[in-house]
């Protein structure tokens, strides 16, 4: 099993077993599920058992394993399987990219290359780990003793292999001494902020005020916020960022009132074969969501919903992108692609 720098993990695997922290149940009582076979695991992406892109990623890596074994000599089969989990969630580019790696190193029979696919996997939630723990170092540097941050949603360890990204910077910062107040929104609807960030932060040791997203604008102006931290699902060639919905909120109001916009994600969130934010697909889920968040069945009839989960904030309102390739500031346009390119 991989290790940890974090006091908290979303997945495990080991000697064949993968298990995942049951998300939908935090910060009520820590489930894990073992996750039989790639079924299984295309839906603990779809149900949100595990999100966030880069555990997201990891998970569908693991899940070819799984899929590999239990399809042996059927490559079709095993290719139909790679299929569906690339199709469980659209938007971050983490899964797509996962799933791709795994098919290239399969070139025969997938049951004969489950060693190999095994030893990638490992190495990919090993490579996140490391990335976590490099980008948690440079976005910390960046942030003056005595800031107030403000993230979104949750990209802590539940959200990738190590530390977190975003988190992991807030994390790094608040042990340097560097931090007077971490705010964390909560998230609509699904939460992340108010059930998933505010957990970590607690199991972390650090102090969080959690608020709602509608809030974030009379905090700004009156109480001041030094910088914006949150991760992404893509990156795009131009630095345009699909994050989750509300990010692009913050970053309007980021720039109206003086607070500085950081985005960190490691180079597997990089996608340069997407010119710009407009050829992303953002996904759109049940309704229903909006109404559980409130306590509620579903909605009243004749009452329609709008749930898009994530948006697009443009290049041009982030500062810096922060990645384990390095700090990468405007114009983005090329550095991205080279971000990647590194060997
Ligand atoms: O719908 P989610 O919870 O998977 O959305 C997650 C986010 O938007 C995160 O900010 C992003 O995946 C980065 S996680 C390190």
């Amino acid at each position: 099993m991989v290790r940890s720098t974090s006091t908290v993990r979303s997945i495990r695997y080991a000697s064949g077993v993968l298990e995942l922290l049951d998300q939908r149940e935090l910060p009520a009582r820590e489930l894990w599920l073992r996750i039989d076979d790639l079924e299984h695991a295309a839906r603990a992406i779809r149900d949100l058992v595990v999100r966030g892109a880069p555990a997201i990623g990891l998970t569908a890596a693991y899940a070819c394993v799984l899929a590999a074994r239990a399809r042996g000599n059927d490559r079709e089969g095993w290719l139909r399987d790679l299929d569906v989990l690339a199709a469980a969630r659209p938007t971050a580019i983490n899964l797509r990219g996962a799933v791709e790696q795994m098919r290239g190193l399969a070139e025969g029979a997938p049951g004969e290359a489950v060693e190999t696919l095994e030893r990638a996997a490992l190495a990919m939630h090993e490579a996140d780990l490391a990335a976590n723990d490099t980008m948690a170092g440079s976005g910390a540097s960046l942030i003056e003793p005595g800031s107030t941050v403000l993230t979104h949603c949750n990209t802590g360890a539940l959200a990738t292999g190590g530390i977190g990204t975003a988190l992991g910077v807030i994390v790094r910062a608040w042990n340097d001494g560097r931090l007077a107040r971490v705010l964390a929104c909560e998230t609509r609807p699904w939460l992340q902020g108010l059930r998933l960030t505010a957990w970590e932060l607690a199991h972390e040791g650090v102090p969080v005020e959690v608020l709602v997203e509608g809030a974030a604008a009379a905090v700004m102006q009156r109480d001041g916020v030094d910088w914006v931290i949150v991760g992404a699902d893509r990156i795009c060639a131009n630095g345009d960022v699909a994050n989750k919905v509300g990010t692009l909120m913050l970053a309007v109001l980021a720039r109206r009132f003086g607070a500085r916009f950081m985005v960190v994600a490691p180079s597997t969130t990089l996608d340069p074969s997407t010119p710009s934010g407009d050829r992303i697909e953002i996904e759109q889920r049940d309704g229903g969501e909006l109404w559980r968040a409130a306590g509620l069945a579903g909605a009243p009839a004749g009452v329609a919903t709008l749930n898009p989960v994530f948006d697009l904030t443009p290049a041009e309102l982030i500062d810096c992108i922060v990645t384990e390739r390095g700090v990468l500031e405007p114009p983005f346009g090329g550095r991205i692609r080279a971000a990647v390119d590194e060997p």
